[in-house]
């Protein structure tokens, strides 16, 4: 399956951008700090960053989980959504890329909300299952994508019924359909799709999404019991 970006993708993120989404100094510093730190540009789109303040505001989360923060900028954004009594802990394996998140957390005043953890998500999950902490309202999974599937099980034992859970970049273009593929990041979202649909606690679907990043897509999964 092959498929041309069409540059109408970008410009409607830039309208939307512009028309709803509005500019923060913040988060525009936080993409480009992340640019001079030579980090990868792969941060959730402005428009995409705000769907997750959107649907944290509107759960009224007080608890969030994230895993892969990168630079920082989604976690921003989850943040902005939860009172000054909200907590949302992200798990970074890479110490560089927690180093520019730490940074830019201060720059937008929400490092007081937020529990970096620096390791990988597997280590930190299964501690946080041990330590019994509180459940969370919503997680969003957008780690490494060979993990979705150990991902998913793992935040399970941290979710309550009514949680909801998103996982970022699951349709890959499109080959999360080819049951062929050989490649281990569109078999890690098949695995994760499997493992999601096979789980009896979950209900849950998964939206293909174009825009500035190309096409891609992401599940979204409520927890019923
Ligand atoms: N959520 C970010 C983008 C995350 S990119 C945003 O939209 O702004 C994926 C991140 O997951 C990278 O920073 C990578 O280092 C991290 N990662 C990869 N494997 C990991 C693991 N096993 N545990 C924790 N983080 C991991
Ligand atoms: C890529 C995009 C992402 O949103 C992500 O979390 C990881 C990688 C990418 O395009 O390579
Ligand atoms: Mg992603």
């Amino acid at each position: 399956m092959s498929l041309v970006n069409d540059p109408r993708w970008t410009e409607v993120d830039r309208y939307v951008e512009d028309t709803l989404v509005g500019r923060d100094e913040a988060l525009e510093a936080s993409l480009a700090a992340a640019v001079d730190a030579g980090l990868p540009t792969i941060s959730v789109t402005p428009a995409q960053g705000k769907l997750l303040f959107v649907l944290a505001k509107s759960m009224g989360a007080t608890r969030i989980l994230e895993l892969g923060t990168l630079a920082g900028y989604s976690a921003i954004w989850l943040a902005r959504a939860l009172g000054p009594a909200g907590r949302l802990i992200t798990l970074e394996i890479d110490p560089h890329h927690a180093d520019v998140a730490r940074r830019n957390f201060a720059r937008a005043g929400v490092a007081d909300r937020i529990d970096l953890r620096v390791g990988s998500a597997h280590d930190t999950l299964a501690d946080l299952a041990a330590r019994s902490v509180a459940p969370f309202d919503l997680i969003f999974i957008d780690a490494d994508k060979v993990s979705y599937a150990a991902y998913f099980a793992a935040v399970l034992p941290l979710s309550r019924p009514g949680t909801l859970i998103l996982a970022d970049n699951v349709i890959r273009k499109g080959a999360v359909a080819d049951t062929g593929s050989t490649d281990a990041n569109v078999i890690g979202a098949r695995r994760f799709h499997e493992a999601v649909a096979r789980e009896p606690r979950v209900s849950a679907t998964a939206i293909q999404t174009v825009g500035a990043k190309g096409y891609d897509g992401f599940s979204v999964i409520t927890v019923l019991e």
